[in-house]
């Protein structure tokens, strides 16, 4: 990977820091986009001391918000005339439905907008890369998603119990079908674009601290299982494998679990529906 640039979001927790980490040992220039600069600052220098690259650089946006998106692809463009491999790896789950300043919920804002225009503004970067990789950390809670259009925000029926997990499926799902709509439209192009289901990994995603009912007595039960379950590393070897690996320099449109693709749900691999949410995702990031 050296002189190659990846740029890696959600990376200061998880499996996106352990993908950047892992990146940079590969001797990649890594940039870490992270909500909190402060946090980025620490997790650079985290992975400055513990690979000895000094290529490694933080930029900062919340990716909840379109407009800091936006900034974060200019941002990007300003510096860099390429980009070899892009992860969108940042996600989250919303025990209560919530709204982003700019009016959309945050689980759609989060897991599936945000990789969606950030890598949409991205393109030219890709392809000026002549063998650009987009690397969607998706999940196998997409295969629980539902679409549906006329209520893609869930005003309705959003639980107000639990941990956001349907919400979150379905934003997964949304993910995933325009992951593939993508790999389509960039045929022949020589930019790839895969998704991956990491795992079951010991990291922050499940938030039960800011869930109510019942579902909060499953935390003791996380916490236990983090000690069975992937660790951080473990759950970074298949985005970076993807990021990574010659063997997959030509694959494109596929769904990938422990360094191998696998089906994804019979939903999200519907052409119409692929289109459909592509076109939706459009609408939704006009700005
Ligand atoms: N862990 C699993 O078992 C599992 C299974 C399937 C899929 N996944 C997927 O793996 C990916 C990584 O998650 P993880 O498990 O590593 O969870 P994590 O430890 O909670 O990390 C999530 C990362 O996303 C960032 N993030 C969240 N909201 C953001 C926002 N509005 N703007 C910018 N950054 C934001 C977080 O930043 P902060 O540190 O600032 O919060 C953090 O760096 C996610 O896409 C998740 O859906 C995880």
């Amino acid at each position: 990977m050296q002189g190659r640039i990846c740029l890696v979001t959600g990376a200061t927790s998880g499996i996106g820091k352990a993908t950047a980490m892992a990146l940079a040992r590969l001797g990649a220039a890594v940039i870490l986009v992270c909500r909190d600069a402060a946090r980025g600052r620490e997790v650079a220098r985290d992975i400055r001391a513990a690979t000895r690259s000094q290529a490694i650089d933080v930029l900062v946006a919340d990716l909840s918000l379109q407009s800091e998106v936006r900034r974060l692809a200019a941002d990007f463009a300003r510096q860099h005339g390429r980009l070899d491999v892009l992860i969108n790896n940042a996600g989250a789950m919303f025990p209560q439905r919530a709204e982003s300043a700019e009016g959309i919920e945050m689980t759609l804002a989060v897991n599936h907008l945000a990789p969606f225009l950030l890598t949409n503004l991205l393109l030219d970067q890709l392809r000026a890369a002549g063998h650009g990789r987009v690397v969607n950390v998706n999940s196998d809670e997409h295969e629980k998603g539902r679409v549906d259009f006329d209520d893609l925000q869930m005003r309705r029926g959003y639980p107000r119990r639990g941990i956001g997990m349907r919400a979150y499926g379905n934003a997964k799902l949304a993910n995933l079908l325009t992951t593939y709509e993508l790999a389509r439209r960039l045929r022949d192009s020589g930019v790839t674009a895969n998704a991956v289901h990491p795992g079951y990994v010991a990291t922050n995603i499940l938030p039960f601290d800011k869930a109510s009912g019942p579902v909060r007595m499953l935390k003791p039960f996380w916490h236990a299982a983090r000690y069975v379950i992937l660790s951080s590393e473990q759950g970074a070897a298949t985005p970076v494998y993807l990021a990574a690996s010659p063997d997959v320099g030509n694959l494109s449109g596929l769904y990938f679990q422990n360094r191998a693709p696998i089906a994804s749900s019979a939903a999200s691999r519907d052409p119409e529906l692929q289109r459909r949410m592509w076109d939706i995702s459009e609408q939704l990031t006009a700005g």
